[in-house]
């Protein structure tokens, strides 16, 4: 059987990764290729109580270093009962977030990159890493739900310049996200068939 494929897309809130997931799955499919669109966190037990938890605190209260752990675990779990059953039955895997979103939202407040780095060590590397590339500016207009805007925004820049650090580094490989959705499924998807062989 054809190995699958593992594709993580990261990028700020507001990015635009959940639809462009969503099309990809399409294109795929209708390539015959079965496609599995999962996220984290999770919908396992840790992956609600972390959303429940996101949705409870605000930006000054967020602890990064336990934030750190606790999304670590809830990876754990879907690595072992999501991703690698669906890889090994040939699947397209495609994870809207993956550790680079830790590096990028947790490696804050004195929490350093490497330490992240190092909590996710044993976590399966995907055989594409996208950043989808959206300026905070343009995704803060995409989110309704932002309590306090220009919080928000602040935090933002900062987990857009981590991502862009991990660009430079080679962890990631940047697209433009400004461009039409079509443009922008017809470069991720040259991506993987030149990596999916
Ligand atoms: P979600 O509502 O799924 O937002 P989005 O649609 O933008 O992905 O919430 C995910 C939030 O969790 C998002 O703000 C980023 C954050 N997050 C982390 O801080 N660390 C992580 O390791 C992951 C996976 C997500």
């Amino acid at each position: 059987m054809e190995r699958g494929f593992f594709l993580v897309l990261e990028g700020i809130d507001g990015s635009g990764k959940t639809t462009v997931a969503h099309k990809l799955k399409e294109k795929y499919e209708k390539r015959g290729k079965s496609v599995l669109i999962t996220r984290e966190p999770t919908d396992y037990e840790l992956g609600k109580y972390i959303r429940d938890y996101l949705n409870k605190v605000t930006e000054q209260e967020r602890d990064p270093l336990f934030e750190a752990l606790i999304f670590a675990a809830d990876r754990a779990l879907h690595i072992r009962r999501r991703i690698l059953p669906h890889i090994e039955k040939g699947y397209l895997v495609i994870s809207d977030r993956y550790f680079y979103s830790s590096l990028a939202y947790q490696s804050i407040n004195g929490i350093d990159f490497n330490w992240v780095l190092e909590v996710n060590k044993y976590m399966l590397t995907p055989n594409l890493a996208v950043f989808l590339d959206v300026a905070p500016s343009e995704a803060i207009k995409r989110i309704h739900h932002a309590r306090n805007v220009f919080e928000k925004k602040r935090f933002l820049e900062k987990v857009y310049n981590t991502y862009l650090e991990m660009v430079k580094r080679g962890m990631l490989i940047k697209v433009n996200g400004n461009k039409n959705i079509s443009e922008v499924v017809e470069e991720i998807s040259l991506l993987i068939d030149d990596r999916w062989k």
